[in-house]
């Protein structure tokens, strides 16, 4: 589905990405680890086409998507839960989710209805404003989002960051049901034990490249590996 080769990024003069190798496959949930500045959200960005790739190739479904505007990727089918949520502070919890939805509902499983079925907590908050919720509301609302206009791959880049425990698991139980209904999902966070319960395979970022990929079985065994690039 999404298959990313030799991907080289940065800002301005500033090159970040060196060779990112990566792919996932439908019904996959794949993760992109590494300690904190090695690349992962520039990875994101750049396949979302936020940032402009230098060299190297993304393609989905086959076909070459790094040339494209941001706004053409999102459209054919990757939704991003970006860093930080970025949800919209001045709307409300109903205009978060279908500001960026457009006509997608009519795709797919996903509408205002089942999402809040996902996130009942969402419900009861439909008419606040988007700054006036608690992170784990804000979490479930930047989730939310991304999958009201119905992706084909989700990507969430560190989604239980700053999260009491409890909100956490709610936002893994919810990523499994997902998964479980066959949602392709490429996923950045720093918590090795539900990810490896959760995701098929992963792949190790170090200074910009892709330096491991394996299975979790084979993660979970390489304690060494753990402890070089990922500082656990
Ligand atoms: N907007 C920016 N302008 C310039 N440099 C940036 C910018 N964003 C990130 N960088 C640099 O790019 C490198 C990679 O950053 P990136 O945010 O992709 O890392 P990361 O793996 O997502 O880290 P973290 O785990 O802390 O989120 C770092 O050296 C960082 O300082
Ligand atoms: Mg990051």
């Amino acid at each position: 589905m999404l298959e990313v080769v030799g991907l080289e990024a940065g800002y301005g003069d500033g090159r970040v990405l060196f060779g990112v190798e990566l792919a996932v496959g439908a019904g996959e949930v794949v993760t992109l680890l590494g300690r904190n500045g090695m690349g992962k959200t520039t990875t994101l960005s750049t396949i979302m086409g936020i940032l402009r790739a230098q060299g190297g190739t993304v393609r989905f479904g086959g076909a070459p998507i790094h040339h494209l505007p941001a706004y053409r990727i999102a459209r054919l089918g990757l939704g991003l839960v970006p860093e930080g949520r970025q949800i919209f502070p001045n709307l409300t919890v109903r205009e978060n989710l279908v500001a960026t939805a457009a006509d997608s509902e009519k795709h797919g499983q996903w509408t205002l209805d089942t999402v809040l079925d996902l996130f009942p907590a969402l419900r009861e908050r439909l008419g606040s404003l988007g700054a006036l919720l608690s992170g784990g509301e804000q979490q479930m609302l930047a989730v939310g989002r991304a999958l009201m206009t119905n992706p084909r791959l989700l990507l969430l880049d560190e989604a239980t960051e700053g999260l009491a425990p409890r909100i956490r698991d709610e936002i893994w139980r919810v990523l499994a049901r997902l998964k479980a209904g066959g949602q392709a999902i490429l996923l950045v966070d720093k918590n090795i034990t539900p990810l490896l319960r959760l995701a098929n395979r992963h792949y190790i970022l170090e200074k910009g490249r892709t330096v491991w990929s394996g299975s979790s079985a084979e993660l979970a065994a390489a304690s060494e590996l753990q402890h070089r690039y990922l500082g656990v």
